[in-house]
């Protein structure tokens, strides 16, 4: 038998060493060491131009590297494309409302399908469920939708590619508050589902720290401060994060 103390520390689901990334000539992330565990939240945090997005698109393979490394379930993915990642099970909600315009919500959903297959096709009635205007609107063009509406799509159809680690680049950004409050539910119930792991961009921060169980705090494409949820102290926010 395997006393407590002999217990192997859990092994995480992404692990992000010393990635360094540039656009052209300025480098963007300098180094960055991130690890995700199983089953848990962690809140990215940091101002404006920080370099956030720059790691997400880097995790899923949108962005070159120029050093380092990224694990997800103990092996490289760095030399993956970013479809690979996809059907490794890295589910992307990127900043902005990032939906094919031109497609039906139904299309918009099927393209995920296409990636997960029966799995994804059993998440579909959560997703009805999460955000019932997505079942009202399966006929209409996703470019038709409010931007709340596309932001519920965009969620939706990463749900359905049945990620094992959920990516969320400021989901609620520029969102009116009654649709903000449901993606803020539905990411609380993804929580609470306990079967997926989530990375969170995310201004709010009471909504942020209400969600997480880590955070990490980039600062010109650094990490200059991590922690679990209880140590995002008014003192840290005003110190890294007050503008
Ligand atoms: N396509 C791009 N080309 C050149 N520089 C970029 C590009 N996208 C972002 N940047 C720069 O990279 C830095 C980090 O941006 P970003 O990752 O979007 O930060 P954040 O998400 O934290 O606001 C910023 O200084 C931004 O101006
Ligand atoms: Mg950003």
């Amino acid at each position: 038998m395997i006393s407590e103390a002999e217990t192997p520390a859990v092994e995480p689901l992404l692990s992000v060493h010393d990635l360094k990334a540039s656009y052209d000539e300025s480098i963007i992330l300098r180094g960055v060491t991130m690890k995700v565990k199983p089953n848990s939240v962690v809140a990215l945090l940091g101002r404006n131009g920080v370099g956030k997005t720059s790691l997400l698109r880097s995790i899923m393979g949108l962005m070159p590297k120029t050093e380092g490394d990224i694990q997800f379930e103990g092996r490289s993915i760095s030399g993956m494309r970013t479809d690979q990642r996809a059907r490794a099970g890295l589910g992307y909600v990127p900043q902005g409302r990032d939906i094919f315009p031109n497609l039906t919500v139904q299309e918009n959903l099927e393209v995920s399908l296409s990636i997960s297959g029966k799995a994804g096709k059993e998440r579909l009635e959560e997703v009805y469920e999460l955000f019932p205007v997505i079942k009202e609107m399966l006929g209409r063009k996703g470019g038709v939708l409010s931007g709340g509406q596309q932001q519920q799509l965009a969620i939706g159809r990463a749900i359905l590619t049945n990620p094992k680690l959920l990516i969320f680049d400021e989901p609620t950004e520029g969102i009116q508050p009654s649709i903000i409050d449901q993606i803020e539910d539905a990411i609380h119930l993804l929580k609470k589902q306990g079967n997926l792991s989530i990375i969170l961009v995310e201004q709010y921060l009471d909504f942020a720290k209400a969600a997480c169980d880590e955070f990490y705090i980039l600062d010109r494409g650094s990490v200059v401060l991590e922690g679990e949820s209880e140590e995002l102290t008014g003192e840290v926010i005003e110190k890294y994060l007050t503008v």
